[in-house]
């Protein structure tokens, strides 16, 4: 069952920051892209702006809308003195006066969007927000180029966390192939504790995406399946999308 908000994953933004941080492949990308599309920047579905800020400071000026009022509380922390405001707002719904000449949302953000109303009222989010021939760039993960088999629990990984302790990560996995949903359970030992948080998360193939894109006003400029920009193929863990507003 997917919790009501789907949020558990988001409840210790700190530790989220020591999880998950570090990308910086990524922020380099998105940074490129932002530099080749002069403008304001939204990001969708930011969480602690590990992106957001990356660009922030290099004088982006950018907007970062997410959910959950936790992790946007770590983010302004982070953020102080940067040209970067962040609002707590749904995706489906988030409705501003200004538009903006690049947005994008990242982490996978995508996959939170569970059906396709969802997803459809996401992309009309962006699409009313965007700047006639603005860009919009998001990475999902490939269907086809992951292993979508139900796991029981498997060593996932581990990191440090904000106290300096080893922190030892497993999951399980299960799929609904009827709805494309992946469920996720983590598993974290923090040697006094152990916690347990539950994830669901869509799978999107490509061609579906491509469709959807394509009949909400999206034309797909290039598609790759890493940072370094090697290109997509139906194999790729992820599938990077750039895309342009059509007018
Ligand atoms: C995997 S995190 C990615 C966060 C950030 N983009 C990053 O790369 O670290 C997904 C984020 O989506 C946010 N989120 C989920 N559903 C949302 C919605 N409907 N509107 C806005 N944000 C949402 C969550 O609060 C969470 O911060």
């Amino acid at each position: 069952m997917i919790d009501h908000n789907n949020l558990e994953e988001y409840r210790d933004p700190i530790n989220y920051d020591l999880e998950f941080g570090g990308e910086i492949e990524k922020y380099h990308f998105y940074l490129e892209v932002a530099n080749l599309n002069p403008g304001e920047v939204l990001e969708l579905a930011c969480g602690t702006g590990l992106t957001t800020i990356h660009l922030a400071k290099s004088g982006i000026v950018i907007t970062g809308v997410d959910i959950s009022s936790e992790m946007l509380e770590h983010a302004r922390v982070k953020a102080q003195g940067l040209p970067v405001d962040f609002i707590e707002a749904d995706a489906r719904t988030f409705n501003s006066e200004k538009q903006f000449s690049m947005i994008y949302l990242t982490g996978n953000a995508f996959q939170a969007f569970l059906s396709d109303e969802d997803q459809i009222a996401l992309l009309e989010t962006v699409y009313k927000h965007l700047e006639p021939n603005g860009i919009f760039v998001f990475e999902t993960r490939n269907p086809t180029g992951t292993d979508l088999s139900d796991e029981g629990e498997t060593i996932w990984g581990e990191f440090i966390d904000k106290d300096g302790m080893k922190v030892k990560v497993s999951g399980m996995q299960s799929y609904d192939e009827k709805k494309h949903i992946m469920h996720w359970v983590t598993f974290r030992d923090w040697g006094s504790k152990r916690t347990t948080s539950r994830i669901a998360c869509r799978f999107t193939d490509n061609d579906t995406l491509k469709r959807l894109l394509t009949n909400q006003g999206f034309s797909i400029e290039c598609q790759y399946s890493d940072w370094d920009k090697t290109l997509y193929t139906s194999l790729s863990p992820s599938i990077i999308s750039v895309c342009r507003k059509k007018v």
